[in-house]
């Protein structure tokens, strides 16, 4: 694991959308594993100046979203497909029908977990996947439990996430119980991984995941064990 220390959110955005360009400069046709939350919104708009200024291309990419709440569609303002819209693929030349979200409306969200984990199969997997943290460690919706799940799942979300994400809602209440994400495997099975972190309260769990055992209980902790993955971190 390479840890880097950013000086500021800025440095830190531009240091993650520095991969994630030479990802796409390096493989036109790279296969991008997306995350949402607050932190990486940075990392898009860094990336959405560069491909204002002809530094870097997405017509040939295809993007994956680690996860979506249950029962949100695509025009509700906190659907995680309207974030990826609003605050990266509307602004940039990728083709709208190569980014995947889980589909949080299905009916069967178990049978949706299997075929999002077989399109990802067939697109060969992951090139790079970026992620956020949850304070509790979670990885996408991968929270703390006694096992890791392998595949796309439906979660629960716990209580601390609930809080968390209400920041984004009218109200705790509004925020869904329930949402599909991908699994440790796809993750770990990415050829390389980037982690953004920000704030001074992500720090401890930064620390726990990077430095403490590898366990469930701490979700991204098992990124430990990932040959190719760089935590760029800003705690100030
Ligand atoms: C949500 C997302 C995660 C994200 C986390 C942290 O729960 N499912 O993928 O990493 O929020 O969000 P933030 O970056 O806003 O702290």
């Amino acid at each position: 694991m390479k840890i880097i220390e950013a000086k500021s959110y800025e440095d830190m955005s531009r240091k993650a959308a520095n991969i994630i360009s030479a990802q796409v400069i390096c493989k036109p046709d790279s296969v991008l594993g997306l995350a949402t939350g607050s932190t990486p919104i940075g990392t898009y708009k860094q990336l959405i100046d560069w491909y204002h200024k002809g530094d870097v291309d997405f017509s040939e990419v295809t993007s994956v979203n680690l996860d979506e709440y249950a029962g949100l569609d695509e025009t509700n303002d906190q659907s995680y497909r309207y974030f990826m819209n609003h605050n990266f693929f509307d602004h940039i030349n990728i083709r709208k029908e190569y980014t995947y979200v889980p589909n949080g409306l299905a009916e069967d969200l178990e049978a949706e977990g299997r075929r999002y984990d077989e399109l990802i199969e067939s697109l060969g997997g992951i090139d790079l996947q970026l992620l956020g943290i949850g304070h509790n460690g979670h990885i996408g919706f991968n929270e703390p439990t006694d096992e890791f799940v392998t595949g796309t799942h439906v979660v629960s979300l716990g209580e601390s996430t609930i809080q968390a994400n209400a920041r984004f809602f009218a109200s705790a209440d509004e925020v869904p119980k329930k949402a599909i994400t991908m699994g440790i495997r796809a993750i770990l099975q990415a050829k390389k991984v980037v982690l953004v972190a920000n704030g001074t309260d992500k720090k401890e769990i930064v620390e726990r995941a990077v430095y403490g055992p590898v366990t469930p209980k701490v979700p991204a902790s098992i990124l430990q064990l990932h040959p190719d993955c760089t935590v760029i971190c800003c705690f100030k």
